[in-house]
C-alpha cells in the first residue's frame, strides 16, 4: 500500500540521535543503575499535588465532555495573564489558543503560516522536532548556524543573508534547547527589524521562559511593531512539571486564533476539560502553594546548572558551554578525540550515564553532548564524576 509524501517528511529524523537515549532506557529496564540525563524532564519529580487534586476535583465534578475548541475562556484568560507577567505584552484571551502541548501549538501554527515550497528560517542548534514540524506541510527548513564560541547566540546578519523571496517565517527558541542561550535584546531587535522589513512572521518558542539564570527573559513579541507578526508558544510542561498532561498554547491575535480553531476542529477538537481545569488551578494558584513549588524548582535548576558547570569546567578534553538559561548543559567533547556519538555511546557503556548527542540538534551542535539537569543535585554530581573519569581515561 502507498502512504503519503508527508510520511517521508516527518519520518526517520534523528534516529541515530535517539539511539543512546533508547539504549539507556533498555539498560535501566534490564536492572542496571543508569543515570539518564538524555530526557527533557525529571522523571522522579511529579506534578505538584495541588494541580493533581484540581484534576481529581474536576473529574468528580463531571468535567468529562467536549470543551471549546481552542480552550476554556477561563484558561485563555489565565494564559493571557501569564503571558503579560512573563513578557510585559498585553494580549486578549481571544488571542490565546490552548493546544495539546507546545509541540501541537508549534505544528498547528506552522501549518497555518507556511505553504509547501515556503521557507522557514531556524537557528541551528534547534529543538529536535523542528525539522519534522517545519517540513510536515511541505515547507523547507533553512538553518542558520550559531557559533558555539559566541555562546550559540544567533547572528542576525546570518538570518538576513538567509532570507529569500520564499521566506515566510523565522522560528526562534530563546531560551534555547539544547544550548541554553538567551538572545540579547539587541539581537532580538535586529531580527524584529528584519521581520518587519521583509514582512515575515516570527514564531517564538518560549517554553523555557521561566528558566532564566543570568539575564531576564525578553519576548520578541513585546518589541515595537512585533505583536501583529509574532506567535509566542508556551507550555505547562516545564514550569509546572506537567509534561504528560499535554497543555500548551500559542499567543498571537484573534484572527490567527479563528484560523487555529478551524484547524483544531478537524485535528484536535479541544483539550480534556479536567486537564484544562488543572492547568487553570496551576496558573491561578489560590493558595500560593504551586507558585512556591515553582520558585523552589527554578532555584534548584539554577543550583544544578552551577553545580554541573563547576564540576565539568576544568576537565581536560572537555569544553563546557555555560548556559544562561534552560534545563540543559552542552559540553564540547571534540578535545577528547572522540565524536559526540562515540563519546556518548562509550559513556553509557563504561560509566552508565545517558546523554544526548549534539548531532540530534543540528550540525552546529555536533561534537557536543547535551546533559539534562533533570536529576537531583547529588545524582548530577555523581554523573559529573563519571563523565570526568571517562574523559580522563581517554587522555
Ligand atoms: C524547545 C521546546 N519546544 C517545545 C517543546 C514541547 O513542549 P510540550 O511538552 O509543551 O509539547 C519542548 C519539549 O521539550 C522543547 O524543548
Amino acid at each position: 500500500m502507498r502512504y503519503s509524501e508527508m510520511v517521508n517528511r516527518v519520518g526517520g529524523m534523528g534516529d541515530d540521535a535517539w539511539e543512546i537515549h533508547r539504549r539507556a532506557w533498555e539498560k535501566e529496564a534490564a536492572g542496571e543503575s543508569v543515570i539518564i540525563l538524555s530526557a527533557g524532564e525529571e522523571r522522579a519529580a511529579t506534578t505538584p499535588p495541588a494541580i493533581v487534586e484540581a484534576a481529581k476535583q474536576a473529574l468528580d465534578a463531571g468535567r468529562h465532555h467536549y470543551s471549546p475548541l481552542t480552550g476554556s475562556p477561563a484558561l485563555k484568560a489565565a494564559v493571557a495573564a501569564r503571558h503579560f507577567k512573563l513578557t510585559g505584552q498585553t494580549v486578549s484571551p481571544e488571542s490565546c489558543c490552548i493546544m495539546a502541548g507546545a509541540q501541537n501549538a508549534l505544528y498547528s501554527t506552522l501549518l497555518c503560516l507556511a505553504d509547501a515550497g515556503d521557507e522557514i528560517i531556524v537557528p541551528d542548534p534547534y529543538y529536535a522536532t523542528y525539522p519534522g514540524v517545519c517540513r510536515a506541510g511541505g515547507a523547507s527548513m533553512v538553518t542558520v548556524p550559531c557559533d558555539p564560541e559566541a555562546d550559540f547566540v544567533v547572528d542576525p546578519q546570518k538570518i538576513a543573508a538567509a532570507i529569500t523571496s520564499k521566506t515566510r517565517v523565522i522560528l526562534l527558541n530563546s531560551p534555547n534547547n539544547p544550548t541554553g542561550a538567551i538572545y540579547p535584546k539587541a539581537v532580538l531587535e535586529a531580527i524584529a527589524e528584519l521581520a518587519k522589513k521583509h514582512d515575515l512572521w516570527v514564531i517564538s518558542d518560549e517554553v523555557y521562559a521561566d528558566f532564566v539564570y543570568d539575564s531576564p527573559h525578553i519576548a520578541i513579541g513585546s518589541l515595537p511593531g512585533m505583536a501583529e507578526r509574532t506567535v509566542t508558544i508556551g507550555s505547562m510542561s516545564k514550569a509546572y512539571r506537567m509534561s504528560g498532561w499535554r497543555v500548551g498554547w500559542l499567543v498571537s491575535n484573534p484572527t490567527l486564533s479563528a484560523i487555529i480553531s478551524d484547524l483544531a476542529t478537524c485535528m484536535l477538537y479541544g483539550i480534556a476539560p479536567f486537564v484544562q481545569d488543572a492547568a487553570l488551578a496551576a496558573l491561578t494558584d489560590e493558595t500560593g502553594e504551586i507558585e512556591a513549588d515553582r520558585v523552589n524548582m527554578l532555584a534548584d535548576y539554577r543550583t544544578r546548572r552551577d553545580l554541573v558547570c563547576e564540576h565539568l569546567s576544568n576537565v581536560p578534553g572537555l569544553v563546557l558551554r555555560h548556559p544562561a538559561a534552560g534545563m540543559f548543559v552542552m559540553v564540547d567533547v571534540r578535545g577528547t578525540g572522540l565524536d559526540d556519538f562515540t563519546f556518548a555511546a562509550r559513556l553509557l557503556d563504561e560509566e552508565n550515564v545517558g546523554v544526548m548527542t549534539g548531532a540530534a540538534f543540528g550540525p552546529s551542535a555536533e561534537g557536543h553532548i547535551r546533559l539534562g539537569l533533570v536529576a537531583k543535585q547529588e545524582v548530577l554530581a555523581d554523573a559529573c564524576t563519571r563523565i570526568r573519569r571517562f574523559a580522563l581515561s581517554l587522555g
